[in-house]
């Protein structure tokens, strides 16, 4: 069975929401409208619905088809990602958090390395969905050469997401959907795909955590970049300088973004039935027999009040700041 044949229980066309069924190298719909299967990539990428989602979708395609985030330098072989992805704390932490048998998607997996890297574990299937060409083949070029049976790649748009609904047990979105016009919009297109009882994880910008980051942009902006080593991410030794310049272009030049704060998060969490489960950092406190070395995802935690969000959030302008500012926030869909 091919890769593209074992994922086809979770996907649904695009355009009619109906199923797909594979002749050769296409995946046909109920109408024998045809998806092509290029590179084993599906191609089932569709326009969003609104011509302003449209323009959005279309300028940040083009700025991620040549900014493949994140960079692939020096990652050349499963062991060399096992290492990074679990240096990061939260890729090890989500790894052992997603049970072993677990169907995971990650929507906005760019080139794939937290995709590939939770499918080192045979036993899970992963889906990582894009619509960066040029990400995904990075992503599907380190799948095919380690043998990543259970771990496939679509070309899709979360506005049109070619995926069944209440299909998977874990679905993973970091750093996306506040490159898209509609974060809240896309958000509620996730969890449609994920079953009662699953899990989402949405990565986002945050309105405090990221303001010396707005602010140093301000000043490249002025200065033509001459100062990029204010930004701890360039003066960082443990970095490729490709790597660097790809995560510059993505934090400074990307055409796109918007801030969120915790508390707006959770309300998205309240409005759509998933109940919170743990932030990445944490927002109300530890779980028990929790670390800052040892998090555990999916356990409950508890939620904090607003006035001690808005505390953390000021804090994180020093710690997760220097990094971009990005928080994680993990619920489960009732
Ligand atoms: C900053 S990268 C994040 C990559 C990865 N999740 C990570 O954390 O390293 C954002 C990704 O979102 C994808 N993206 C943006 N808008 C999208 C949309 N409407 N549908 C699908 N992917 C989208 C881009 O192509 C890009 O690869």
């Amino acid at each position: 069975m091919t890769n593209q044949q074992s994922i086809l229980p979770f996907l649904a066309c695009p355009e009619t929401g109906g199923p797909l069924v594979q002749e050769g190298n296409e995946l046909k719909n109920e109408y024998g409208t045809a998806y092509k299967i290029e590179g084993g990539i599906p191609r089932l990428l569709t326009p969003s619905k609104t011509e302003e989602e449209e323009k959005v979708r279309q300028k940040m395609q083009a700025f991620y088809e040549t900014v493949t985030f994140p960079g692939y330098d020096g990652i050349d072989s499963p062991s060399v990602l096992m290492d990074k992805a679990k240096k990061s704390g939260f890729g090890r932490w989500l790894d052992e958090a997603i049970s072993p048998m677990a169907t995971v998607m990650e929507v906005g997996c760019g080139t794939g390395q937290m995709t590939n890297f939770l499918g080192l574990v045979s036993t899970r299937k992963l889906i990582g969905v894009d619509q960066s060409i040029p990400s995904l083949t990075l992503g599907e070029k380190f799948r095919s050469q380690f043998e990543l049976k259970n771990v496939s790649f679509v070309q899709g748009n979360i506005f049109a997401l070619p995926v069944k609904p209440n299909s998977v047990d874990v679905l993973i979105c970091s750093g996306v959907l506040h490159h898209t016009p509609d974060p809240y919009g896309g958000y509620k297109e996730l969890l449609k795909r994920v079953k009662p009882g699953g899990y989402i994880v949405i990565g986002l910008y945050n309105t405090y955590a990221r303001i010396p980051l707005g602010m140093r942009k301000c000043v490249f902006r002025c200065t033509g970049n001459v100062f990029r080593k204010l930004d701890a991410h360039m003066r960082r030794k443990d970095v490729d300088q490709s790597k660097k310049e790809i995560w510059f272009a993505d934090q400074y030049r990307n055409p796109h973004e918007s801030w969120h704060s915790v508390d707006e998060t959770l309300k998205w969490f309240d409005d759509t039935g998933v109940e919170f489960v743990s932030g990445v950092p944490d927002i109300g406190g530890m779980a028990k027999s929790e670390t800052p070395q040892v998090q555990k995802l999916f356990a409950a935690h508890p939620r904090g009040t607003p006035a001690q969000h808005i505390a953390k959030q000021l804090g994180w302008m020093f710690t997760i700041g220097r990094e971009g500012g990005l928080f994680v926030l993990t619920g489960r869909k009732k």
